[in-house]
């Protein structure tokens, strides 16, 4: 067992109350490789911002969990030689087990996400609270979800929202202990949260997707005044990434993500977690396929990887300063 305390991480249960009482949200940005970690770190450094590593069971696979958790403490110590010490929590994203989390509680995680929001509601519960009772014993938070995002979650396919019940809000909070709630008011994963016959057009000709439910999030709010709510699916998809991986070779249509303005007037109020990660994916391929169109010849990966990472820590940069409000708060 290594507790994260050991690595020099820490939970998000400050963070939170913070973030909460000073109207801004902690970015959470997914990682699986060495430059989504370095851009991160680098940005939230610069930015003076805290910060929440994500890493989802994909990415555990995918890299490695051993590796993954060597590269979080790693980011500990890198982030101390930048020069200015900021918070940083280690993640589970979108846990599915209590076997999961237990495991990453025990190889140092300081904060999960058991998602039993595909459960019927009981399940969702008693599911829940079993890992809180486990991570509480180990002064690591929880996250758990109600309500079901449109689109796809990991292997989880939903054609519709089910928007969080603000009534069942309480309830849940209350019997599971949980630390923070995600809720469903119209965010999705992916970098295609809209189509567009679900938007309208502004003067310019732009595609406006409908607004969040920011009803729910009051009544939520009012219900439970000061609770730290999470905001998943909340990739704006800026135009300049599809287009230049559009002018580049690649085919994506009809992407449309959350303007940003929203997501500010979330962070604003109890949503203290934002998630990002579909726009890390399109910074870092949009600087990848320009690399290979213009230098064809380029075979040497620090040639690509190195201006991705760039794109990356500019995109993290504005989002900490323009969208979240956490820019200055570490
Ligand atoms: O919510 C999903 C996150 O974007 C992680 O995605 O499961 O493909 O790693 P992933
Ligand atoms: P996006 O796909 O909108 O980046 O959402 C990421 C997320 O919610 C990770 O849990
Ligand atoms: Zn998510």
């Amino acid at each position: 067992m290594v507790s994260y305390k050991e690595l020099g991480l820490v939970n998000s249960r400050d963070l939170f109350k913070k973030a909460v009482d000073g109207g801004y949200a902690i970015p959470a940005f997914n990682f699986n490789n060495m430059e989504q970690l370095q851009a991160i770190i680098s940005a939230c450094v610069e930015t003076k911002s805290p910060v929440i590593l994500q890493v989802s069971s994909g990415a555990r696979k995918y890299a490695n969990q051993t590796l993954l958790r060597y590269m979080a403490q790693g980011a500990v110590q890198y982030a101390k030689e930048l020069g200015y010490e900021i918070p940083i929590v280690l993640h589970l994203d979108h846990g599915d087990s209590f076997e999961l989390c237990k495991d990453c509680i025990e190889s140092g995680f300081s904060s999960v996400m058991i998602d039993g929001s595909h459960l019927p509601y009981e399940e969702n519960i008693a599911l829940t609270k079993k890992v809180v009772e486990y991570a509480h014993q180990h002064d690591v938070t929880v996250e758990g979800e109600l309500g079901i995002l449109a689109g796809i979650e990991d292997d989880v396919e939903a054609e519709h929202h089910t928007y969080t019940e603000p009534d069942e809000v309480v309830d849940f909070v209350t019997r599971t202990g949980v630390d923070s709630l995600a809720i469903s008011i119209g965010t999705s994963h992916g970098a295609f949260k809209f189509t567009p016959d679900q938007c309208t057009r502004n003067e310019d000709g732009v595609l406006v997707p409908p607004p969040l439910r920011f009803d729910i999030l009051e009544d939520i709010e009012k219900l439970l005044p000061g609770f730290p709510i999470v905001l998943h699916g909340s990739s704006s998809v800026p135009p300049q990434y599809v287009e230049t991986i559009n002018k580049y070779g690649g085919k994506l249509s009809d992407s449309i993500g959350i303007p940003e303005e929203q997501l500010r007037r979330a962070a604003k109020s109890a949503v203290c977690k934002i998630n990002i990660d579909s726009d890390g994916r399109l910074a870092m391929t949009a600087a990848v396929r320009e690399v290979f169109a213009n230098k064809p010849a380029e075979f040497d990966p620090r040639k690509y990887l190195g201006p991705a990472r760039d794109a990356l820590k500019e995109l993290y940069m504005h989002k900490t300063e323009k969208v979240l409000g956490s820019a200055g708060k570490a």
